[in-house]
């Protein structure tokens, strides 16, 4: 699979998340085998303040990539400059938002809002894809709502205007994560264009990417929210699509690993009280579905620093034990 002149590795790539694809999940995401690793979204406006925690969201120091940065923004002159500075920080591709739903952004005429406004999107493409010689894509949704599906009208503007890829989330932003990702939309819009089409949508199974794909035609699949907490996800996807092999679910002793290597990794890029605050959410995920887990994470959100939601842990592992002690 090919974006541009870019080829992948494999066709599983990692959601852009705000919040959530910070430098330690795109290690964990990369080490997972995915072909491509997106950042969190980056305010074009935050960029002209230069501020280091913006910067931070797409430092790409030590990873190995290919990663995708994604910007947003409206104004078509900041998203072309802003796309030379990703760029320059080593983004192998620069993508640009069009499904983020937030009302903040939506109000900005950013985000998803640009699907209401085609004119506008296409100046942005435009101009985006002339000011860097990297692949840029389009990340977008069904449409605005269910009386304005335009994502292959989008599509096909996109590929006009020299945009190397485009994904698609099945939902229109009237829905933002509620109900079932339409894949149908995902094959109108492959049957409409010649570039790239990255599926996105609902993918919590390894095997629901491979339905996806059968399902739709889509040459990539994106995985968001079924990665939280479980960043297996990622090479369990890569493996059954290699192989048609079905990979076993982590025992509890890795999945315990697995939580305090990232809790160690947010600490080591963010230090130790963002890294506390930030791994509440991360720490719920991992535990979901495991016993006793409202106890565990209330102490989690309770704790001050790593070495006490370590410890939090350890006991926790020794209590879970009691019940599987085989893993
Ligand atoms: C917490 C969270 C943050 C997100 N942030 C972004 C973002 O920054 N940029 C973006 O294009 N999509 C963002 N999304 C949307 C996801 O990239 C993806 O399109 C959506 O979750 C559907 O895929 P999934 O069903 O695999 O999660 C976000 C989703 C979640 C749950």
């Amino acid at each position: 699979m090919h974006i541009g002149n870019l080829k992948l590795a494999n066709p599983v790539i990692s959601a852009p998340m705000s919040g959530i694809s910070d430098k330690a999940f795109r290690l964990l995401a990369e080490e997972a085998g995915c072909g491509l690793v997106c950042t969190e979204m980056v305010s074009v406006n935050a960029l002209a303040y230069d501020s280091e925690r913006t910067k931070f969201m797409f430092d790409l120091a030590g990873e190995k990539g290919p990663t995708s940065v994604q910007i947003f923004g409206s104004d078509p002159v900041k998203m072309a400059a802003a796309a030379q500075i990703v760029r320059n920080a080593g983004a192998a591709v620069v993508d640009i938002n069009m499904g983020c739903p937030a009302p903040k952004v939506v109000k900005n005429m950013e985000g998803c809002r640009l699907m209401t406004d085609l004119p506008l999107a296409r100046k942005i493409m435009e101009a985006v894809v002339k000011s860097v010689d990297i692949p840029v894509t389009v990340k977008m949704r069904k449409g605005w709502d269910e009386h304005s599906v335009n994502a292959v009208e989008l599509a096909r503007l996109a590929e006009k205007s020299g945009v190397a890829a485009v994904t698609v989330h099945g939902r229109t932003r009237d829905q933002f994560y509620s109900g079932k990702a339409d894949w149908n939309i995902i094959a109108e819009v492959k049957n409409a264009v010649k570039i790239p089409v990255i599926g996105n949508g609902d993918i919590k199974e390894a095997k629901d990417a491979l339905a996806m794909m059968r399902q739709t035609g889509c040459d990539a699949v994106m995985i968001g929210r079924g990665a939280l907490g479980n960043p297996w996800l990622f090479r369990q996807t890569v493996h059954l699509l290699e192989t048609g092999e079905v990979l076993p679910r982590p025992d509890l002793h890795d999945r315990f690993k697995m939580i305090v290597r990232h809790l160690k990794m947010v600490a080591s890029f963010k230090g130790e009280n963002r890294a506390v605050r930030e791994m509440r959410k991360h720490i719920a995920w991992y535990l979901k579905g495991l016993r006793d887990a409202a106890r565990v994470r209330q102490a989690v959100n309770q704790a001050r620093t790593v070495d006490g939601i370590i410890e939090i842990l350890e006991e926790y592992k020794k209590f879970l034990r009691q019940f599987t002690p085989c893993s």
